[in-house]
């Protein structure tokens, strides 16, 4: 069932996420509903991030802070700035801008709706001109949430954001970004992605690599305080800052990445280091032999992407602190993901269990087993909050492959179809040189795990992906609900529809 048929015999629906409400009469304005979590998790970020700066300011005895001013650039309907407006402390001022004249007209009548005209205007502009625009008169905060790619949007956002300021993007051509045509993502993002199980990391690490090769070009650098893959999409939320020398710091946080053909094994080398005496130097040699040391197959180059942290821990630790006093449809998905967020280590990329194993054709050791023989062997291991079945760890790649190999030891596979230089031979005919323990170790079962939270996302509902160019796209499961509930359908009158998180994982 189409929603625009449906619609033909409704004058006007209401959607309600969060504390707004969206009246839907158009169906040439975009709305996706499973974007709630996108939205819930920004209210959350804006509200935390405002709160951290309030308490900065009072700390450093300066002038009260006013409230601030953001920028949401491509708005659509205005749910995201009127959702901003009304549940989000400390705003002075949004302008909600859309290029499309029915989207701003859709934007009007909700900010009247909802009755935050003295917060929201709404503006019909190319989002580009209109941060060139503002170069001055700079946002403190500024939302891109564009169809797939945002990078053409870049190099306005880095200019017209404060010093200190935020900004929170998303990108939704994963396909692209997860290694389908890295030539595509060479063209869009300035970088090669791999096809790795790390594709979803990978690719928040390709997009913080082209903010901050942006930024850096005018003197300024970033700091991401929360990246998030989510659904079909990724978000990533950075503060930008001002100095010509920190700037520079972007050569040691950025590199090349190399990955294995035959046993996907991952390496990273950053495009310069900083020496004892501060003074930049290049990194001479790759870090990884022509031929893979694990396997003796070739090895594939991607990048440059982002090396450094993808989260402040600090600031994660504040927003689980302040979801308590939050109403949110998807909080309790929120509270799960950055729990899991919060337990990951910063080390570039991860490994996949099932994929680790059926490189070799083994079966596949329980997660706490494995877990265990890293945390055995000396090494500290997480999860990803981008994959359930991820190994993210500082061991060495011969730790992990002498784990895999001494579990085939005791699940022998068959070999006799195997070609003598197949990446599983090579690996499993290497000598193992770890002592490797199963033993279950006390910290291999994190906490998040521990307090069953919703910890990965389910598997795709109705209206998954990212929607298309000016198409109004309503959750037909939500359809029924306009149906079921509403009495009132042939009195004209406007139909509610109570948007809900699908996620139960
Ligand atoms: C994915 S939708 C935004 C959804 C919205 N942020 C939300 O959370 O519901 C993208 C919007 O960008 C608008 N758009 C596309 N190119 C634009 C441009 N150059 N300047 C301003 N708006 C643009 C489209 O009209 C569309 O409404
Ligand atoms: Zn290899």
């Amino acid at each position: 069932m189409e929603y625009c048929m449906k619609k033909q015999k409704l004058d006007s629906t209401i959607i309600k996420e969060g504390e707004a409400e969206i009246l839907v009469d158009d169906v040439n304005v975009f709305y996706n509903p499973v974007q709630e979590f996108n939205r819930d998790l920004s209210v959350a970020v804006l509200t935390t991030y405002i709160k951290n700066r309030n308490e900065e300011a009072v700390k450093a005895n300066a002038e009260e802070q006013k409230g601030i001013a953001l920028l949401e650039a491509l708005s659509a309907t205005g749910l995201r700035s009127i959702r901003y407006a009304k549940e989000v402390q400390g705003i002075e001022r949004i302008v909600a801008n859309d290029i499309s004249a029915k989207a701003v007209e859709s934007i009007k009548k909700n900010v009247k709706h909802n009755g935050v005209e003295n917060i929201v205007e709404a503006s019909q502009e190319d989002a580009t001109l209109l941060m060139y625009q503002s170069r001055r008169d700079k946002f403190n905060a500024i939302d891109l949430d564009p169809y797939g790619c945002p990078t053409i949007f870049l190099d306005g956002a880095v200019q017209c954001v404060s010093d200190g300021g935020l900004l929170m993007i998303t990108a939704t051509d994963m396909a692209v970004l997860a290694g389908n045509s890295p030539e595509t993502c060479y063209l869009k993002y300035g970088a090669i992605s791999l096809r790795s199980k790390a594709c979803h990391e990978m690719a928040l690490r390709i997009l913080l690599q082209n903010i901050a090769s942006h930024a850096g070009r005018y003197g300024r650098y970033v700091t991401p305080i929360l990246s998030v893959s989510a659904d079909f999409y990724i978000r990533a939320f950075v503060k930008v800052f001002s100095s010509q020398i920190k700037c520079k710091e972007n050569a040691t946080k950025i590199g090349t990445i190399y990955q294995c053909t035959g046993c996907e094994s991952i390496n990273t080398q950053p495009l310069c280091y900083k020496n004892l005496s501060g003074v930049y130097k290049l990194t001479s040699l790759p870090y990884v032999n022509r031929y893979c040391d694990i396997c003796h197959h070739k090895q594939h180059e991607g990048g440059p992407i982002w090396l450094g942290p993808l989260h402040d821990q600090h600031f994660v630790s504040h927003l689980l602190c302040n979801l308590g006093e939050m109403k949110l449809g998807t909080l309790k998905r929120i509270e799960g993901v950055l729990n899991v967020i919060h337990e990951e280590l910063d080390v570039p990329l991860y490994y996949t269990l099932d994929r680790l194993m059926s490189i070799i054709r083994c079966v596949t050791p329980p997660m706490l087993m494995f877990r265990s023989a890293l945390l055995n062997a000396g090494y500290r291991v997480s999860y990803s909050h981008a994959c359930k079945t991820s190994i993210k760890t500082n061991a060495p790649n011969n730790i992990i492959w002498d784990i895999v190999r001494t579990w085939e030891k005791a699940n022998p596979i068959k070999r006799d179809k195997l070609s003598n230089d197949s990446p599983a031979i090579k690996i499993l005919d290497a000598p193992t040189t770890t002592n490797v323990s199963f033993t279950v170790h006390p910290l291999a079962n994190p906490v998040s795990r521990q307090n069953k939270l919703t910890r990965f996302q389910q598997n795709p509902a109705t209206n998954w992906g990212p929607g298309t160019r000016s198409r109004t796209r309503i959750d037909l499961e939500n359809s029924k609900k306009i149906k079921n509930q509403n009495k009132n359908s042939k009195t004209g009158k406007p139909q509610m529809i109570e948007s809900t998180d699908k996620t139960k994982i």
